[in-house]
């Protein structure tokens, strides 16, 4: 029992007097019953001392702690500032959200504005892409639905029918950047121009980062987001030109924070995120803004 309570006033002598939390724990980790945590320490963002904030050593003169506490003062004033807006501007989004949950859909855009479109669906043969295809044939648009899964398209074409909408399947592997192109081709060919396209599909391995395979890693990353890049660069010109065009990338809470056996997953959906905030960026950008709209959805369960 000695032992036990010598053993414990250790632990605590470490952490009071340890340089700094992070050594702290790693001590703490190989010294009591949670021996099993790796000791391995990953920095969540590297600290980097800003230039002035180092010590000049033997005190400056005069005017430069005059220029240096002017400096740390308008960094303060924009900190303030920068809290403010942050503020504000949440305070907005809040209450938007509010209005636009209670406010029917009738009330927030024209009911009919999709009809006569034609609406991409990527991996609509189950899930939330299948939900998706009824809801666009829903309101009036032609449903083109891509998939692996052949026998699954079958079913989602079904039930945008049975929907009484008008729905064409095509098995393409979203893997694969040739048959991306190629199915895309006769699409354009068969059904015409694609008004909107719903990066839908995506996998994931739920495993731990060391145990999932190579080219399982490699795969989730083509399908996930290669995809995306293909996608636009195959279907966004002509939405461009024609001045009308909608590019709905389908995210996840994931992409925006790391998630425990998600490490493939929650990479591309951060790399999805990424992706779509700079396609934003530089259609704003053109000397022409173009009519086509960005949509990013992140969804936490469905
Ligand atoms: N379901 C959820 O709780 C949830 C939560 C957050 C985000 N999401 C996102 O919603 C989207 C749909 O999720 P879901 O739950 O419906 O997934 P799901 O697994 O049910 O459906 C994914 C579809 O993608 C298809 N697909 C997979 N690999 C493909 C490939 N190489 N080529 C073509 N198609 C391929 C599958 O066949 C399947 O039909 C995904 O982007 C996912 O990240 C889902």
């Amino acid at each position: 029992m000695n032992c036990e309570v010598r053993r414990r006033k250790q632990l605590q002598s470490v952490s009071c007097r340890g340089p700094s939390s992070t050594q702290q724990s790693v001590r703490y980790s190989q010294s009591c019953s949670f021996s099993m945590i790796p000791s391995v320490q990953v920095h969540p963002r590297k600290m980097v001392a800003a230039p002035h904030s180092q010590s000049r050593g033997g005190g400056g003169s005069t005017s430069d702690n005059t220029s240096n506490r002017n400096r740390m003062e308008s960094q303060g004033a924009r900190l303030l500032l920068d809290l403010f807006l942050f503020l504000l501007t949440s305070v907005y989004y809040v209450l938007e959200a509010c209005v636009l949950t209670l406010l029917p859909l009738r009330f927030r855009c024209d009911p009919d504005r999709l009809r006569g479109q034609v609406a991409l669906v990527t991996g609509g043969a189950g899930g939330v892409g299948r939900f998706l295809c009824v809801k666009l044939a829903q309101r009036g648009t032609t449903v083109v639905v891509w998939d692996v899964n052949a026998e699954g398209i079958k079913e989602t074409v079904k039930a945008v029918q049975a929907a009484g909408g008008k729905a064409v399947g095509y098995v393409c592997d979203l893997s694969s950047r040739a048959s991306i192109y190629e199915t895309a081709e006769k699409v354009k060919k068969e059904v015409g121009k694609v008004d909107i396209v719903v990066n839908n599909a995506a996998m994931l391995n739920c495993k731990l980062m060391l145990d999932i395979e190579d080219e399982k890693i490699e795969r989730t990353f083509d399908v996930n987001i290669l995809a995306h890049f293909w996608m636009a660069k195959a279907f966004l010109p002509e939405m461009i030109s024609s001045q009308r065009g909608h590019i709905v990338t389908v995210a996840s809470v994931t992409g925006i924070l790391g998630t425990y056996k998600c490490s493939d997953y929650s990479a591309t959906k951060f790399a999805a995120c990424g992706f779509h905030e700079v396609l934003y960026t530089e259609l704003q950008v053109r000397p022409i803004i173009p009519k086509v709209e960005i949509t990013e959805k992140y969804m936490s369960k469905v």
